[in-house]
């Protein structure tokens, strides 16, 4: 992972809107075209509500144009590794494929990279439907 991949997510990390959870969350993808996506989470006074920092970045990256991901980077507070939540793996799967490197980072930097078939074995996706 590069370093501005890294950076950016930090910078999504720090105005992440968490007042429930006190947990911020930055995630950046990168676009098939190179392009660098970010998002934060977003809670709302009404829990359910809230979106994940993945799905923000998703998000901005579809609304360019994008529909492929070639890597993805995570990053959380505390000691435990802030890997993306079920929902999240999902989502990320629509777009990416068993291989895609999944970044998880924390304060220090770059903790762990997983790939998106370790995360979501057995997945289903897009080439599952007829
Ligand atoms: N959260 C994310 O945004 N991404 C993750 O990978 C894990 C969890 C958010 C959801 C919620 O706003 C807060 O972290 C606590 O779960």
């Amino acid at each position: 992972m590069d370093e501005t991949m890294l950076d950016l997510a930090r910078t999504a990390m720090a105005k992440a809107y968490a007042p429930y959870s006190n947990f911020q969350v930055g995630a950046v993808v990168k676009g098939a075209n190179g392009k660098l996506y970010a998002g934060c989470n977003v809670e709302n006074s009404a829990y359910p509500q809230g979106c994940c920092a993945e799905t923000s970045a998703i998000a901005a990256m579809v609304a360019d144009g994008e529909t492929r991901i070639a890597e993805v980077a995570v990053i959380g507070p505390g000691a435990a590794l802030v890997t993306p939540c079920g929902g999240c793996r999902q989502r990320i799967r629509e777009f990416a494929d068993d291989t895609t490197p999944i970044h998880i980072c924390g304060a220090e930097g770059l903790r762990r990279t997983v790939t998106l078939g370790e995360l979501l074995p057995l997945s289903f996706g897009p080439e599952n439907l007829p």
